[in-house]
């Protein structure tokens, strides 16, 4: 397969593609994208493995978003542990903090956040973060754990957060906020990230990119959120989707993109 282009984030595993995931997934393969499909709780990990051993474009993360930091428990760290072993996983996400939602309190959240990341770490696993309205603390955490290596996904930070993300050797991941109408500070951000940190997602079946917003999303549409980027990096399309790419599969280097 010849592969064009990787939507570095979405949830192909949610229940809002029960009806039609494998017209989804082809749709994408029929344009050569990858797929790299994290997990946001124990059973989304485990289906996230399930679909990357059924299609041959689909890599998995597995790892407990922050809303469901409160259900995590040691049995849970060993089982991630042990599905991490299965060669299409390749990264541990995602994870991180949200102080928006506040599902689990923020001393749970930080404390299964701190728990992922080691277990990346040792593991020798990259991580996809989750960061809302805890900038700083998702920077004191990664501080504590050197060495990690990550991106940060959906980012709709400052400019400022960002180049504390490059200054720790992470990636940053843009996905369908970069589209919208009120968000040319963001567009800026964009512009400056240097393109071999860069990175697109959809996060699927989220965050639809214009003129689509609102309807439910899917990997195919990673190509517009692309488009975005060149236009803000005065370069072509083609040329996002390689560097794009190419930044991707080697953050998620257990993946082959031949
Ligand atoms: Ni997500």
């Amino acid at each position: 397969m010849n592969l064009q282009l990787c939507d570095s984030h979405c949830h192909l595993q949610d229940e809002a593609f029960d009806k039609d995931r494998e017209a989804v997934y082809q749709r994408a393969r029929a344009q050569g994208i990858g797929m790299v499909v994290p997990g946001y709780s124990m059973i989304t990990s485990e289906r996230a493995v399930a679909l990357a051993s059924q299609f041959e474009l689909i890599s998995a993360l597995i790892g407990v978003h922050p809303h469901d930091a409160k259900e995590v428990d040691a049995a849970d760290l060993e089982t991630l542990r042990e599905w991490s072993s299965d060669p299409k996983v390749v990264g541990i996400g995602e994870i991180g903090l949200d102080y928006h939602y506040m599902n689990s309190p923020m001393e749970t959240q930080r404390a299964a956040f701190g728990q992922q990341l080691r277990l990346a770490r040792e593991l020798g696993l990259p991580v996809s973060v989750h960061s809302r309205e805890a900038e700083r603390d998702t920077l004191d955490l990664l501080d504590e754990v050197p060495g990690i290596r990550g991106v940060l996904h959906c980012f709709t930070g400052s400019w400022e957060f960002a180049e504390a993300l490059l200054s720790r050797g992470f990636y940053i991941s843009f996905a369908g906020p970069i589209s919208f109408k009120n968000a040319q500070a963001l567009r800026e951000v964009a512009a400056r990230v240097p393109t071999d940190r860069l990175l697109v997602e959809t996060d699927a079946p989220y965050l639809s990119p214009a003129p689509w917003r609102g309807q439910r999303n899917e990997p195919l549409r990673v190509i517009r959120n692309a488009e975005i980027i060149a236009a803000q990096k005065n370069c072509s399309t083609k040329e996002v989707f390689a560097f794009t790419m190419s930044n991707a599969y080697t953050l998620f280097s257990r993946v082959s993109c031949e």
